[in-house]
């Protein structure tokens, strides 16, 4: 699966830009504020509908302009599929595939995956645990056909257990019923997660290897609520707090992904550098797996490989990423980050932009 052209409008300061990509490795380089990562935008754009920078629609639509257009040619098994984005500044959004006006975000995604490698991606060791759950729910819906109606049915359940705690009385019947579909849907969701987890973190922790050998750190799936007690007891015990409170405190929705080296947090024990190498490496396995248990392929993103990492280091992700045989578009302010990290046999196209436009484009020496 690789993107092969893409055209944007209107998308911040690119007003109309056409590329034809490679399906291996694109770089684009320029100077600060040339639309580098606007490029890397417009394709999270066309796979999620959202950027991965603002929550506002008129933040990434170019000033004084009506609507950011988006198109894209994606490749699947030698297939064409075309693919539109349109966002207009009063909010409307129009989705197609293959040429069909779709509702939902789901078809866009699942025909287009995608895996983003930005300063934000820190977030996974340092932030809050829905980073985390995001993460390993990415997995989840690309691993598990019934995850998507799970995960909705357990936020539904939630939702509605959650109102009937506020509103403080409750009817025990009403709570049971309420509980029995929680703990139901919950177990599943568990099981789902876990699954996906015990394929992903033996690939995590060889790529991490290769990148960076860390021995000691740890990583640990906390489902929730405790490791040795059913749900529906630990609901029942907890039922008092959740009262008091007006939410539920255990379950699904709590789940997290623990890092630890020697028993410490890790994001407080590695160095930046270090960091991102172990966030490259999660997000890494992630591709690795699809492949694997799929056979399909995810496009990455990489918005500023170079910053934080030595020459060596990055090298050693350039490797990793050749052997994914996967598309990959880069960002970089410098044009001579990457010599000698790619094998002569890779297929390199390199672009600088420069202003929102295109100011030259090679493949590989040329
Ligand atoms: N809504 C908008 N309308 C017009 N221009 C915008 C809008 N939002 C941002 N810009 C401009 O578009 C450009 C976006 O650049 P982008 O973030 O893609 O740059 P970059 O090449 O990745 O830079 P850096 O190397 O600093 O990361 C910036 O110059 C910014 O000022
Ligand atoms: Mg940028």
């Amino acid at each position: 699966m690789s993107v092969t052209r893409l055209d944007i409008h209107h998308l911040r300061n690119i007003a109309s830009l056409r590329l034809d990509l490679s399906a291996q490795t694109n770089l684009f380089h320029g100077p600060n504020g040339s639309g580098k990562t606007s490029v890397l935008e417009a394709v999270h754009l066309l796979s999620l509908a959202r950027s991965f920078r603002t929550t506002q629609h008129r933040h990434y639509i170019t000033n004084q302009q009506p609507q950011s257009t988006l198109f894209a040619q994606i490749d699947v098994d030698g297939t064409r599929v075309p693919l539109g984005f349109q966002r207009c500044s009063d909010g409307e959004l129009s989705i197609r595939v293959d040429g069909e006006r779709v509702d939902t975000v789901t078809s866009l995604a699942e025909q287009l995956p995608i895996q983003l490698i930005n300063a934000d991606t820190f977030l996974l060791l340092e932030g809050s645990p829905a980073i985390r759950r995001q993460y390993i729910d990415w997995g989840g819906f690309h691993a598990e056909p019934r995850f998507l109606a799970t995960w909705k049915a357990v936020r539904r359940c939630l939702k509605q257990r959650n109102s009937l705690l506020k509103h403080g009385r409750m009817d025990p019947s009403v709570r049971a019923a309420w509980d029995q579909e929680l703990v139901r849907q919950a177990e599943a969701l568990d099981s789902y997660r876990a699954a996906y987890l015990q394929a992903l973190i033996p690939r995590f922790e060889n790529l991490l290897a290769e990148l960076l050998p860390l021995d000691s750190l740890e990583l640990q799936y906390y489902r929730g609520w405790d490791r040795k007690s059913p749900l529906d007891e630990v609901l029942a015990a907890g039922l008092e707090r959740d009262c008091q409170q007006g939410f539920t405190h255990a379950g699904p929705q709590r789940a997290d992904l623990r890092f630890k080296i020697d028993g410490a947090v890790a994001s407080e024990r590695l160095s930046r550098g270090q960091q991102k190498l172990v966030v490259s490496a999660l997000k890494l396995a992630q591709g690795f797996l699809l492949q694997e248990q799929k056979g399909r392929r995810c496009v990455y993103l990489i918005d500023d490989l170079p910053a934080e990492l030595d020459r060596n280091h990055r090298q050693r992700l350039c490797r990793l990423l050749e052997q994914m045989n996967t598309q990959v578009l880069i960002t970089s302010t410098d044009a001579d980050a990457f010599e000698g990290c790619w094998h002569t046999d890779t297929e390199v196209r390199s672009f600088e932009i420069r202003q929102g436009a295109l100011a030259k484009n090679h493949v590989n020496g040329s």
